[in-house]
């Protein structure tokens, strides 16, 4: 029996038009650009501005541009998972309203938080949909604004994080292409050192809690910075020695866009040059779950069928893994 695997038939980003530069935080916090860029690589980021907008508009805009390059109707849509921190709402999912939103009106949609792996978590779950017969079509969202939830008067976490979405289109294929390994670990006792304090069932919104800043992403950068460099690595590097790829046999590496020197940590690990390492932190910042999708957006037209391509992300939770992809197109 042939083996039917999910393969990426599509992908679209999405950023918003305003752009922060480092500048332009230098006039709000005591930063520079030169720290900023010698320690995270980032030059701006993109920041969604104007009353009543979310994620889901910025994953919506993603959606909508993917479904109109792919020649996919929004009604053949079956599945979209969206990976978010940010949700608009608590309830109900960011998922359902991108779904209303890009008039997608026969998919079961959800929202998956596993923080800056969340990209990675949805796309190896949607491609078991794929994998199993159930579903054709499969859209795997990452979206956030990360500039609801930044403390813009702390420098150690504010210059870190943009906003942005891309989206991936997920479709079977009986050939030797599509979503080939994953590895996908977390580790729970992570979470003291980067999380949100505030506004979930432990801690319930209040003045109190507002007052105290606790909205915001706590972050210890230091042991968060340890943990991603070593995990983010090993994931690569064991997804490689699995499947016996060789450091020649990746065309590119696709990592969540943290930090440049965790980038540089993974590439080194796996014998990856810099020419094989999509890295487009310098515009965008971290934006959390669009991180990936934005980089294979940006690379799309350097991409050829049969390339091999390994994603790799870690993130609050924490979260962390890696994926094997070969292109379709
Ligand atoms: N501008 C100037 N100085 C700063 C700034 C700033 N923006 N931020 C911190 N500093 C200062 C600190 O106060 C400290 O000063 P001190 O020595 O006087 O105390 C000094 O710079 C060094 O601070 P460190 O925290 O040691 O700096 P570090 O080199 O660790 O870089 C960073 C900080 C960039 C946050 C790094 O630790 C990092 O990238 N961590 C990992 C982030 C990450 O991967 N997160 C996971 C994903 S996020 C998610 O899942 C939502």
């Amino acid at each position: 029996m042939t083996r039917i695997r999910a393969a990426i038939t599509g992908i679209q980003g999405w950023v918003p038009p305003y752009i922060l530069t480092n500048k332009e935080l230098e006039s709000m916090v005591d930063t520079s650009d030169e720290w900023i860029m010698s320690r995270t690589g980032i030059k701006e980021r993109h920041i969604l501005k104007g009353e009543g907008l979310g994620t889901s508009d910025m994953g919506a805009e993603a959606v909508k541009a993917l479904c109109e390059k792919t020649g996919t109707r929004p009604e053949e849509i079956g599945l979209l998972i969206c990976a978010t921190v940010t949700p608009d709402m608590v309830f109900p999912a960011t998922a359902n309203i991108i779904c209303d939103k890009a008039g997608i009106k026969n998919a079961f949609s959800y929202d998956l938080n596993a923080a800056c792996s969340g990209l990675i978590y949805a796309l190896v779950t949607a491609s078991k949909f794929i994998e199993t017969g159930s579903i054709k079509k499969a859209i795997v969202v990452g979206a956030d604004k990360m500039s609801s939830i930044v403390d813009y008067t702390n420098r150690e976490t504010c210059v870190l994080f943009g906003d942005g979405a891309g989206a991936i289109l997920l479709e079977p294929t009986e050939d030797e292409v599509g979503i080939m390994d994953s590895i996908m670990q977390s580790d729970g006792s992570g979470r003291v050192h980067l999380h949100m304090k505030a506004g979930g069932s432990l801690k319930p919104s209040s003045y109190e809690t507002i007052d105290a800043g606790e909205h915001f992403v706590y972050q210890e950068g230091q042991p968060v910075f340890k943990f991603a460099v070593t995990k983010m690595a090993d994931a690569a590097a064991e997804i490689m020695a699995r499947n016996n790829l060789k450091s020649e046999d990746v065309a590119y590496l696709v990592p969540h866009q943290a930090n440049l020197r965790i980038i540089d940590a993974t590439a080194r690990r796996m014998g990856v040059g810099t020419d094989r390492v999509m890295i487009n932190i310098e515009r965008y910042g971290n934006t959390t779950g669009g991180t990936i999708p934005l980089c294979l957006w940006e690379w799309e037209n350097k991409l050829k069928k049969g390339d091999n391509v390994i994603l790799a992300a870690f993130g609050g939770g924490f979260t962390w893994g890696s994926v094997w992809v070969k292109w379709a197109y």
